[in-house]
């Protein structure tokens, strides 16, 4: 097991906020100066080890790394490797960072990116685990803010869809509350509402003390409450492949799914310079008829992810970043299972199990799961 300091990006609260400012920049400045940064990267290879589907992530990392002057090696498809043998995670992990400068993964088990960064000898990328983290879908949300808005602080953002499973928007409402004067207007059903632990976190219950300011949140139950106070909407899809595979999730996703459709006529309250951003891919959540709106973001969004992470390929394989230590140094190996039946412990059975005590809960040091 390899878990010496390594460049990872396994979660983005592991860095500074002068950190991501600074891979903010550099993607701006490659933005304006492609051609500065054509061979920034040759000779060096990156391994894409996508466990499961992907378009954006893992297309514009490649599409970054050719860009960068580097080569690309890897799999958007486990069975077709000898992962459909049998082989762990721990030695896929060893075996391709043998053969890579830096990986790129997504996995399904929540706290993979994790495991895999203990056992690799090159840098990990956490490209979304589960429903864990999707921490350079942030970087993208963060470049998109800035681009778009001219600034990361004082927007009233309006989050709207499945606030109970996106990673994206738990990771997006994590990093926006570092800077001042955020306010969030939580849109959603009450079954798929913002996770108390994330609430609580935006109150300053948790007791995070390197937040600069806590901001404020309010929950409603209609676009039509929220539109015209927003400075941005941000939409998300009903994430299907999260709910239970039986007659009954799949009649309780149909019925999520059919909630909350922007469309142009609902834009008529908005603000002119309201900007609307969706991670994609979008099912019926957003109507054509809004592609044509000068606000809505979310192509250039996706566009702005491939700069930010030709941006953070090059800070990670420069040793830009103000590494943390991979493990927290608070979590102990311990015989106890994870609750999170999602998490890698369960299916790695070489992987130490470690944890940590947290406001008196048990915390899993790879998934998060607090009990
Ligand atoms: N936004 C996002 O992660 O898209 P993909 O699943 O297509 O990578």
């Amino acid at each position: 097991m390899n878990i010496q300091n390594q460049n990872h990006l396994i979660n983005l609260n592991d860095y500074s906020t002068e950190t991501w400012d600074s891979i903010i920049t550099l993607a701006q400045l490659i933005k304006k100066t492609p051609r500065v940064y054509k061979g920034a990267c040759t000779g060096k290879i990156m391994g894409t080890l996508f466990y499961e589907p992907s378009t954006r992530t893992q297309m514009s990392f490649q599409s970054a790394m050719l860009r960068l002057g580097g080569g690309i090696i890897g799999f958007d498809n486990p069975e077709t490797s000898s992962i459909s043998k049998g082989e762990s995670l721990s030695d896929t992990a060893k075996v391709i960072s043998g053969y890579s400068d830096v990986i790129v993964m997504r996995h399904y088990l929540e706290g993979a990116a994790k495991a895999a960064a203990m056992y690799s000898d090159c840098p990990i990328i956490n490209a979304g685990d589960g429903g864990h983290l999707h921490p350079t879908q942030t970087l993208t949300d963060l470049l998109t803010l800035t681009e778009e808005k001219g600034r990361l602080t004082n927007l009233n953002i309006g989050i709207c869809g499945d606030l109970k499973h996106g990673r994206t928007v738990h990771s997006l409402v994590r990093a926006v509350s570092r800077y001042m004067g955020n306010t969030f207007t939580f849109i959603s059903t009450p079954e798929l509402s913002m996770p108390d632990y994330i609430k609580k976190e935006l109150r300053g219950i948790a007791g995070i003390s390197d937040f600069t300011d806590y901001g404020c949140f309010s929950e409603v139950h209609s676009l039509e409450e929220a539109m015209e106070h927003l400075d941005v909407l941000y939409m998300t899809r009903i994430q299907r492949e999260r709910f239970p595979d039986t007659p009954e999730g799949r009649a309780e996703y149909n019925r999520q799914q059919q909630i909350f459709t922007l469309t142009a006529d609902k834009l008529r309250e908005a603000k002119p310079d309201l900007i609307i951003m969706h991670p994609l891919p979008r099912v019926d959540e957003i109507a054509t008829d809004v592609d044509a709106d000068p606000r809505a973001v979310y192509f250039k969004q996706a566009n702005y992810g491939m700069y930010v992470r030709m941006a953070l390929i090059l800070t990670i394989l420069n040793h830009k970043i103000d590494m943390e230590p991979l493990l927290s140094g608070k979590s102990v190996i311990t015989k106890r299972d994870c609750t999170n039946l999602k998490c890698v412990t369960h299916y790695e059975p070489t992987l130490p199990k470690r944890s940590f005590i947290k406001d008196g809960k048990t915390v899993c040091e790879y998934c998060d799961c607090c009990d």
